[in-house]
């Protein structure tokens, strides 16, 4: 047919279409509004929901407030005080430009704006129902501005169905409102829920004391400062927790919430994730969310904000600097250097990775600084050497020549046996250790996988007879997307049909009979990774999964050769002291702990 068959849509349609993107949940809507009382100058914010912002929500400000000729414009489409041209977009110092939110937003509630304008005699108010304008009225009101949105969703009921239960939305909306507080201290902010105060936060003068309204006196956290001219970043991040003295669990950094701002706004950015893991990854694989409050400073022009209709993404003009600076910025808080860099494409050439690593300074004040290398580092002490059978390969052999230099400074042990089968007891002449012996095994096991796929790939078994393991759709997908990555460390799969991947070869490093329970654990694990996690992301945690399962079990016997193998492969580990999924490998009791305790010093 020859006829035309495009029409504009009416505005409320068009509102209603944007208010799908701006306009996800009540917590986006709140977001919106503090948003809006910030960008008005407000020194005072209040929220106030009921059932979790699905009948009301309120949020007021003592901002610079409208006049009423644009309250009536507020309620436009693409109607904005912000941005006037098209020049603006590059360089946006407000946290709105869009002119978007709040017709979406009046496009699917009972909406109810005032405002009165800073010296101005009287306010006036707009309600709007489903995006109709109902009334406009002059009000007497205080200076500020006010919005109520009741029965959100309530004309688009397939998008209200979708809203989580009263208290898992109270839970977006508090956490939003928490994040937005973090990121002004200068601003006062209360929020009630259900009747209830949740938070109130006055005004204070600095981001440390916002910190403490907010999350309480958090010792655990380390503050970071970093200028570099072009970037500022400040914040709190997650200490590496040290093993403490006998008895104290010591292991991964602390998890938590991982509020990010980049010039006062709040984002997700999968730069900055990927480079908080980065930082991280060293002394922790699996635990992928360490508290970490950053907050990014620069040029407007640097980042462009217009990235997405909730403008919780952003671009940064130079993303492998901003990445370079946190990873750096992390890693030297954490007192480790920056982690090391994963070489994907391609064999290197020289020594092996973990040769090459930096040293962990970090651990200087626990372990290192206690076994530096002397002239009487490589001697064992004389008494316990008859404990070491002498075929076995020893702890005591001097390392290959080349290597020796870059590894770090750790007194050879002497394991003199194993407690409940499941730890490694040993000695030096500086103390005692006692190794868990699975998580050790672990964390040597995940350096040598990590060193051979620096070099290119693992090598693998073929089975004579291919293994079939069935898997729910879940868990083969998970499979399925990372192909590639697997198929680097050894393992050959494919979808088999009736719910099962048939297995052709596995990584040698592992057991036949280990083989199985690896393949499900990587599925789970990878099923879980987000979709665009990086592929680094991926290797890590397969290789993560696979040295697990690989590894000596906890309540396993071992010879005393493989008990002093374990002790010495540990010791040429540049990162031995935490397992790749972030658990203490050892307690130490020093020689001075043990002279103290019976009194000899
Ligand atoms: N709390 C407020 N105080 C003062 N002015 C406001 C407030 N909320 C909204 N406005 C005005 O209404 C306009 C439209 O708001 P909104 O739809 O959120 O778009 P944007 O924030 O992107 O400009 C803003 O540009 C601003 O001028
Ligand atoms: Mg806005």
């Amino acid at each position: 047919m020859n006829v035309a068959r495009i029409g504009v849509l009416p505005g409320d349609l068009a509102n209603q279409i944007a208010a799908g993107e701006v306009v996800e949940r009540p917590a986006s809507v709140v977001k919106e509004l503090v948003e809006n009382a910030i960008d008005a100058g407000a020194r005072r914010i209040g929220v106030v929901v009921e059932l979790g912002g699905k009948k009301l929500i309120h949020v007021d400000d003592d901002g610079e407030g409208m006049v009423a000729e644009d309250v009536r414009l507020a309620v436009e489409r693409h109607a904005t005080s912000k941005i006037r041209r098209a020049d603006d977009l590059a360089g946006i110092a407000t946290l709105g430009f869009r002119g978007e939110a709040l017709p979406a937003i009046a496009s699917v509630s009972h909406f109810l704006l005032r405002s009165r304008a800073r010296g101005t005699a009287s306010g006036a108010e707009i309600r709007v129902n489903a995006g109709a304008i109902a009334s406009v009225a002059e009000v007497g009101m205080p200076e500020g501005t006010s919005v109520e949105v009741a029965d959100l969703f309530y004309n688009l009921p397939a998008r209200r169905k979708f809203l989580k239960s009263d208290a898992a939305e109270s839970a977006q909306i508090s956490r939003i409102v928490t994040q937005i507080a973090l990121c002004y201290p200068e601003i006062g902010f209360t929020l009630t829920s259900a009747g209830r105060t949740v938070l109130e936060c006055p005004p204070v003068g600095a981001l440390r004391d916002r910190l403490y309204q907010l999350y309480g006196d958090r010792t655990d956290l380390i503050e970071v400062r970093r200028d570099t001219g072009e970037v500022t970043l400040m914040g709190f991040v997650a200490a590496l927790a040290e093993q403490g003295p006998l008895g104290e669990p010591g292991g991964g950094p602390t998890r938590g919430p991982q509020n990010v701002f980049v010039n006062r706004r709040v984002v997700r950015d999968r730069t900055i994730s990927h480079a908080i893991i980065d930082a991280y990854s060293v002394a922790s694989i699996k635990e992928r969310s360490p508290e970490v409050h950053l907050f990014l400073s620069m040029p407007y022009t640097a980042v462009d904000v217009n990235v997405h209709p909730t403008k919780a993404e952003v671009r940064f003009r130079d993303q492998s600097y901003v990445h370079e600076v946190i990873r750096r910025t992390l890693g030297d808080a954490l007192g480790r250097g920056p982690a090391p860099e994963w070489q994907l494409e391609g064999p290197r050439t020289g020594a092996p990775a973990a040769v090459t690593l930096p040293l962990p300074t970090g651990y200087a004040a626990t372990y290192p600084s206690r076994w530096t290398t002397d002239a009487a580092a490589s001697t064992p002490p004389s008494d316990l050497r008859t404990v070491v059978p002498q075929d076995a390969p020893s702890p005591l052999r001097p390392l290959a020549p080349g290597t020796e230099a870059s590894v770090p400074a750790i007194r050879p042990m002497i394991a003199l046996g194993q407690f409940r089968d499941t730890f490694i007891i040993a000695v030096d002449a500086e103390g005692i250790a006692i190794i868990d012996q699975h998580v050790a095994h672990e964390r040597v096991l995940f350096e040598r996988i990590v060193q051979r796929l620096t070099a290119g790939r693992l090598e693998s078994q073929r089975l004579l007879e291919p293994m079939l393991v069935e898997l729910s759709p879940g868990a083969r997908q998970g499979l399925a997307a990372h192909a590639a990555e697997l198929e680097r460390l050894g393992f050959e799969l494919e979808e088999f049909g009736g719910g099962a991947v048939r297995v052709a070869s596995y990584p040698t490093l592992l057991g036949r009979e280990d083989c199985e329970a690896a393949i499900r654990a990587l599925a789970e694990d990878l099923e879980g990774l987000d979709r665009g996690a990086p592929v680094e992301e991926a290797l890590r945690r397969i290789a993560a999964t696979m040295a697990c399962h690989a590894a000596v079990k906890a309540n396993y016997p071992l010879t005393a050769e493989k008990m002093a193998h374990i002790l010495a492969e540990l010791r040429q580990t540049a990162y031995s002291t935490i397992c790749p999924h972030g658990r203490p490998v050892m307690l130490r009791l020093t020689r001075r702990e043990v002279e103290k305790n019976f009194q000899r010093i």
